[in-house]
């Protein structure tokens, strides 16, 4: 046999493991858009984040194995308390998550005493406990439309507070030095190319992108937006502006349009450390368990059900 279907064979094998473990172990699989596509293939739901969160709340397995980066593990435990979430791999994480402190938030809570803290759920549970409500790349606009407040401390995506902050000027945004390292590597030249190699294309891009790149889109919106967009568009061909892991969706949904990512940068490493044989690990040896105080339990879960019930 070729030492090409003996790779496939083995792939599969490992998918039918999974798939008889998770029976075993009475588990759900959950996969977010930016995982590599073999796991997207054995996920029982793949989502956004918004999407994430809102499902963890309504499985009824015992285990959810969560496919992603940490923050997207602690949510789904924030969510449910009384599931046991799994996370394929604990070292899977996401760099903005951290790029917040609690001291910059006092500050700004001393200085507007009225403030909002919005924060973006790709951050730790500790951010989460100090903010008043969470937001994804999906409902951000709609939640801080709805907020009285008028001061907001958006937190800690520099890149979407911009893209928020533009789309409402009657709120005065206070933005946050946090950045996505993958989608800020993606340059206005990257897609000035893309446009000109392909112009009948549209760029969709993802909020996370610079502001220069967001100038340039057609469309902007969350990994889900973005697949929503591609599929009920006229246009055949597209420039995204995103992690390539959305790319298998795409072409799953629309297999005759055309996808070109806007650079060769687009790779996020916590979401690609999440394999199949990380995620049958998980399954055999119930690890790496999602653990939080009860204490932080108590006030990181606070904002994300206010964000559930805001954006219904
Ligand atoms: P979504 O909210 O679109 O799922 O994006 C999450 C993310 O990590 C983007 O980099
Ligand atoms: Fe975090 Fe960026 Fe990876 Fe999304 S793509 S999980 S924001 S590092």
């Amino acid at each position: 046999m070729e030492e090409k279907e003996k790779m496939e064979e083995r792939l599969e094998e490992k998918k039918a493991r999974i798939q008889e473990l998770k029976k075993e172990k009475n588990a759900v699989i959950l996969a977010h858009y930016y995982v590599p596509d073999e796991v997207q293939e054995i996920a029982d739901y793949i989502g956004d984040s918004y999407y994430l969160s809102q499902l963890a709340t309504k499985v009824e397995a015992k285990t959810v194995v969560l496919c992603g980066v940490s923050f997207m593990g602690e949510s789904a435990k924030l969510l449910n308390p009384d599931k046991t979430v799994l996370l394929p791999d604990e070292e899977a994480d996401c760099p903005m998550a951290h790029m917040c402190t609690v001291e910059k938030i006092e500050k700004v809570r001393a200085e507007y005493p009225d403030v909002a803290v919005v924060c973006y759920v790709n951050s730790t549970a500790e951010l989460k406990a100090h903010s008043d409500v969470c937001v994804t790349s999906s409902n951000a606009l709609n939640i801080v439309k709805a907020l009285p407040n008028e001061h907001i401390y958006f937190i800690p995506d520099e890149n979407l507070a911009r893209y928020v902050a533009s789309q409402i000027p009657e709120k005065h945004i206070i933005l946050n030095d946090g950045y996505c390292p993958i989608h800020k590597e993606i340059t206005v030249n990257d897609v000035a190319e893309k446009k000109k190699a392909y112009p009948q294309a549209e760029v969709l891009a993802h909020p996370e992108c610079t502001w220069e790149v967001l100038a340039l889109a057609d469309y902007i919106g969350s990994t889900s937006g973005i697949l929503a967009h591609a599929a009920q568009s006229d246009c055949q061909e597209f420039i995204v502006a995103t992690e390539t892991g959305v790319f298998y969706e795409l072409k799953k949904n629309s297999p005759d349009k055309v996808f070109h990512p806007a650079s060769d940068v687009q790779l996020c490493p916590g979401m690609k450390k999440v394999t199949l044989d990380r995620v049958m690990e998980a399954l055999l040896q119930g690890k790496d368990e999602v653990i939080l105080s009860g204490e932080m339990m108590k006030l990181a879960n606070r904002p994300l059900n206010k964000m559930l019930e805001m954006a219904q």
